[in-house]
């Protein structure tokens, strides 16, 4: 209600103190809207900017992955520790509580499976079903060089507009197909044209050499893709080595739900993330966490 009498002081005005405005200081996320930006404060944790996210999407091409075959148990646990969630729609109305506040990070591509030429996706949920399940960023694959690149392509650009319109910001999956060199030069290459046509953040591979300029190179976020089961004390050096050559987090999915103890591992993960952890520290605090029970 409009105050009848003024009781403010003009000090309260701090006239000549500039207004503050903050917008989240996320590798090229200044010029984005509040909505976008909002959301990327959900996935990037504020203070440091980073992001642990559990990628258990696997099953919309692959059924259920070893690991996965029961969300409810393996993977509902390790919310806690995750800064994001990568899935479908499906899992998450079915199995994923509501309560759990965990931001997801929807998965909106697919078509082809395993059998199938992979490259073949189409877009597989509208913006609208996004929102519906308050997503906070929506994924889909770009096959650089693959057979349906174009079309890959095609599908990523128009989830930008929808996400452009709706405030929801866009992950490119880039650098997936086995007959792909994944090395520095094809890297800058992948990441770069997603982020040049409108992906708000990319997820790729980590190679050993010069990734960081696949990180200089794109002008948004890069999470690091985990990839296949690694010995722990392996994976926790390989998202070491990512995070010190630019990426802003990683998106694991098999080397942490497939590890012995997945969440003495995502734990460890997020050590190595947001507190820089040396990977041989990072693997000691895996070793003293208590083994899961049965
Ligand atoms: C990659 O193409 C998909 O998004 C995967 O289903 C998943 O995110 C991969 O996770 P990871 O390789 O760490 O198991």
């Amino acid at each position: 209600m409009a105050d009848h009498e003024d009781r403010t002081e003009g000090a309260r005005f701090a006239a000549s103190v500039p207004q503050r405005h903050e917008p989240f200081p996320l590798k090229g996320c200044g010029a984005l809207d509040w909505g976008m930006q909002s959301r990327l404060a959900r996935v990037f944790r504020p203070d440091t900017r980073r992001t642990v996210m559990l990628a258990i999407d696997h099953g919309y091409f692959q059924g259920p992955t070893t690991g996965l075959e029961r969300v409810d148990l393996s993977i509902v646990p390790l919310l806690p520790w995750a800064d994001a969630l990568m899935t479908t729609r499906g899992m998450i109305r079915s199995t994923i509580p509501p309560a759990s506040r965990v931001p997801v990070v929807l998965r909106a591509s697919g078509g082809p499976s395993i059998l199938k030429e992979l490259s073949d996706e189409q877009l597989a949920v509208s913006m609208e079903d996004a929102a519906r399940v308050n997503a906070c960023a929506v994924a889909v694959q770009v096959f650089i060089g693959g057979e349906h690149e174009t079309q890959s392509v095609r599908n990523m650009t128009r989830l930008v507009d929808a996400g452009q319109r709706y405030g929801i910001p866009v992950l490119a999956v880039t650098a997936v197909g086995k007959e792909l060199t994944r090395d520095a030069r094809y890297l800058r290459l992948a990441t770069r044209i997603c982020a040049e046509l409108g992906a708000h953040f990319v997820k790729t591979y980590y190679c050993e050499k010069d990734f960081d300029t696949v990180a200089a190179a794109c002008p948004v976020p890069l999470v690091m893709a985990g990839g296949r089961k690694l010995p722990e004390r392996d994976a926790l050096t390989m998202a070491y080595h990512a995070i010190e050559n630019g990426a802003a987090g990683v998106d694991m999915g098999r080397n942490i739900f497939q590890s012995d103890s997945p969440q003495a591992m995502i734990r460890a993960v997020g050590a190595v993330v947001h507190k820089s952890s040396k990977p041989d520290d990072a693997y000691d605090q895996y070793l003293r966490e208590p083994a899961p029970a049965g």
